[in-house]
């Protein structure tokens, strides 16, 4: 077993609903194995800063169900100047800070890497993004709230889709990452699904989105038609996906951008479950000496990654899934 006394923990990044939750399971977990734990604020802003206050069990009551962070995210070009991991690194020393454990995305685990070659302490991540485009786990936290809340949109979107007749695009976030559309696209019934990782689409030749639309059109005569529609797919974005459609088959297209709602609200049970899980065990595992690491589950299994690979590839979506849509005539 590792001794250690101070632990700090910091969240970063896009803010992901579960965040307090898994600050609520790493301060619990703490406290009741005698380690004293503080929280950045604002990301590394707040360890380059200084900025940061001492977390009691009393200072997580009442969170777990809390969307956002008590901590505040951001993200922190200080961090990658020259100098930035060193001070950072610094910082820790200063502080007595024996363990860091950062909350977020893939970036924000290249920010922990360079401040390990100037740090001796342990530094672990845990993934915390909507987007699910961590490698090392198969789930982050916040991704299945963000699934739900899109999904939320899209069945309202439908209803209004389907009284007036007209083709809806719902354009959903993931950065370069079409894990949302995916999940929301399926589980929204959409007509089509388009994503990153089906290449880019041309604005030049429309035909594979025109082509199914056609075909229902066909089959089932003019009815409401959903396409969901990742950041990042389409130049412009789904706002200039509608306009093309529309101007090319004369039917009039809509688009919805759902942006920044898909980052917060409640999160839902399984989030809460998994940020409680991951923040247990980051804890468990640094006293075990863990380092450089991050705690993910597979198979739902807890279990640790190399940090320094977590963003080396892209994380594949569901093969099964894309299969079936692109079979039911998806673009
Ligand atoms: O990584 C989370 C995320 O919400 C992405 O889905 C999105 O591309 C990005 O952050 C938006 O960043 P910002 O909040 O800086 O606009």
């Amino acid at each position: 077993m590792t001794r250690i006394k101070r632990l700090a923990v910091l969240t970063s990044g896009g803010d992901a609903p579960g965040m307090n939750a898994c600050i609520r399971a790493i301060v619990l977990t703490a406290s009741a194995c005698n380690i004293e734990v503080i929280g950045f604020k604002h990301g590394f802003n707040g360890l380059l800063e200084q900025e940061y206050q001492t977390l009691h069990a009393m200072h997580v009551d009442n969170i777990i169900q809390r969307g956002g962070t008590i901590l505040k995210s951001a993200r922190c070009p200080a961090l990658q100047q020259a100098n930035g991991p060193a001070e950072a690194a610094d910082a820790l020393k200063q502080l007595d800070i024996d363990a860091l454990i950062v909350i977020g995305g893939d970036g924000s685990f290249r920010g922990a890497m360079a401040i390990s070659n100037f740090y001796d302490g342990q530094l672990i991540g845990v993934p915390g993004t909507i987007d699910n485009d961590v490698d090392g786990t198969d789930r982050t936290i916040g991704f299945a709230t963000a699934i739900d809340t899109a999904l939320d949109a899209i069945d309202k979107i439908r209803d209004t889709a389907d009284a007036f007749e007209r083709i809806f695009l719902v354009e959903l976030m993931g950065r370069h990452s079409g894990y949302i559309s995916l999940a929301a696209g399926i589980a929204g019934g959409a007509e089509q699904i388009i994503c990153p990782e089906f290449g880019q689409l041309n604005p030049d030749n429309l035909r594979p989105i025109i082509k199914p639309i056609q075909h229902a059109q066909l089959l089932k005569g003019k009815s409401s038609y959903l396409i969901v529609v990742a950041e990042n797919s389409y130049p412009g974005g789904a706002t200039s996906l509608a306009e093309a459609l529309t101007k090319a088959i004369g039917i009039e297209c809509r688009a919805c951008i759902l942006g920044h709602i898909q980052r917060g609200g409640s999160p839902v049970g399984a989030d809460r479950i998994l940020a409680t899980k991951l923040g247990a065990f980051a804890v468990e595992q640094l006293m075990h000496g863990a380092t450089l690491v991050m705690a993910g589950e597979v198979n739902g299994e807890a279990c640790l990654y190399p940090l320094a690979k977590t963003g080396d590839k892209a994380k594949a979506i569901d093969p099964f899934l894309v299969r079936w849509q692109q079979q039911i005539g998806s673009y």
